[in-house]
């Protein structure tokens, strides 16, 4: 199996420039099943999620043109042939199940074959069946599989018992064609909801409120094609911005949205590190003072990401004093905790608090990315660490990090891939 060697780097430095967010574009293909017409789509990062989605949606019937040196991705569903996605994509890609809300709307029909438990935690599909229900749908759970059916689905309104991104983009999606107007309360305002917000309203649809608590979807009868570039990915984004600060470097970050980053900026600030916004990009600098422990608790957004909690952890190893995290959002998304204190971290956890000492001699050691956001926390870890860290399932980093080992490298990282 390949694998990452990574060895102390000292202070990283330099330039890199963020991909498209892989959370934006992924419901984004998904949600091009509901027009006959052409999706353009730029800005689409070369990863393992996004060629599993293009799969899926081959295997349903969508004509694919993918130009990864140019990151274009074409996507023509003239007819889907196919309503069903099977085991072997949902197991390889949980956000395989977003094509359930387009097939629902478009055909009437959608069935989709459930993965096992997820490693991070038992992630339900429930709340994204209750919108299909609300608008409409039959749902029938068999042995290892759900078919939702409708012979229309009608405007309703929907109030989610949790802000669930996907079950907003389903929902969101599944109601474009609906009969009447839909509203989603309580539901997800992450940037990637508004990403697909604009780019279903630039296929004709009608959404208003896309980044707030409350979005209202008028449905329409059809949808036309359109070009749309995804924006830059805010996780990747925040990743170096930690791998900045914790290096004690000095990272010119290009292609990003400030404002989506919001949360980790303001907590990397109170551990000490200074972040300007310049017309290139964001620079952020970890050796002007010294860094210090913070506490952090993940939340929808707009508060602190899940999907940064484990590359924070990595850095808080590096700080002053004792940090305590506190991840709401997951249940079990602790499973780096594990492959930190491997490497000499002193990481407590107790359901989903973790309490973290600071100032740690890390020494490199043999570890597993243990899932993405996780295996980014190894790494990072083991820029800092004694010796050399050997990585092996890297193939969790390479489901969500485009051209990963070349954007450290590039920076003064020594890391590189052992081809099995
Ligand atoms: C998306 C992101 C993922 C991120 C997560 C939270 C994509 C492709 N993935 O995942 O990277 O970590 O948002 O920011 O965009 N839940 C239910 N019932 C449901 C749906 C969700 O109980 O029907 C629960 C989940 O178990 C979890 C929580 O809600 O505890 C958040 O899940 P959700 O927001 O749906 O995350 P995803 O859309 O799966």
């Amino acid at each position: 199996m390949a694998k990452y060697l990574v060895q102390k780097s000292g202070a990283l430095r330099g330039e890199v420039n963020i991909s498209g967010s892989k959370n934006a574009v992924l419901p984004i293909m998904a949600a091009s099943i509901l027009t006959d017409e052409l999706c353009e789509l730029s800005e689409v990062p070369a990863l393992r999620d996004v060629y599993v989605m293009c799969e899926l949606l081959r295997a349903l019937g969508v004509e694919t043109v993918e130009d990864y040196d140019k990151n274009e991705v074409t996507l023509k569903t003239g007819k889907v042939i196919e309503i069903e996605a099977p085991y072997e994509h949902v197991n390889k890609m949980r956000a395989s199940i977003l094509v359930m809300g387009p097939l629902l709307a478009r055909k009437g029909k959608a069935k989709v074959h459930l993965p096992g438990g997820c490693s991070i935690g038992a992630r339900p599909i429930d709340l994204h069946l209750k919108g299909f229900q609300a608008l409409g749908a039959v749902i029938k759970e068999e042995h290892g599989y759900i078919e939702a059916i409708t012979d229309g689905l009608v405007g309703s309104n929907i109030y989610l018992d949790f802000p669930s991104v996907g079950a907003t983009e389903n929902i969101m999606m599944a109601a474009t064609l609906a009969k009447g107007v839909t509203i989603i309360e309580n539901s997800a305002q992450e940037p990637e909801i508004v990403d697909l917000a604009n780019f279903l309203n630039r296929l004709g649809a009608k959404i208003k409120g896309a980044g707030t608590d409350t979005i209202k979807i008028e449905g329409v009868e059809n949808l036309k094609g359109c070009k749309h570039s995804i924006i830059p990915d805010r996780i990747e984004t925040g990743t170096f911005m930690v791998a900045a600060a914790m290096t004690r470097g000095e990272v010119l970050i290009k292609n990003i949205v400030p404002d989506h980053v919001k949360p980790i900026t303001a907590k990397l600030k109170e551990c000490g590190a200074v972040i300007d916004i310049t017309d290139e990009g964001m620079l952020v600098r970890g050796d002007v003072n010294p860094l210090v422990a913070t506490d952090i608790k993940t939340l929808p957004y707009p508060g602190f990401p899940t999907d940064m909690q484990s590359q924070f952890m990595a850095m808080l190893l590096t700080t002053e004093g004792e940090s305590n995290v506190i991840e709401t959002v997951f249940e079990n998304r602790y499973m780096h905790v594990g492959e930190l204190n491997r490497m000499g971290a002193n990481i407590k956890t107790d359901g989903n608090k973790a309490i973290i000492q600071g100032k740690m001699k890390l020494k490199g050691a043999e570890v597993i990315a243990t899932d993405l956001r996780g295996g980014a926390a190894v790494v990072l870890a083991g820029l800092v660490a004694d010796g050399t860290t050997e990585i092996s399932e890297i193939y969790h980093l390479e489901r969500g990090y485009e051209k990963f080992v070349e954007k450290f490298r590039n920076i003064g990282a020594t890391i590189m891939k052992m081809e099995d």
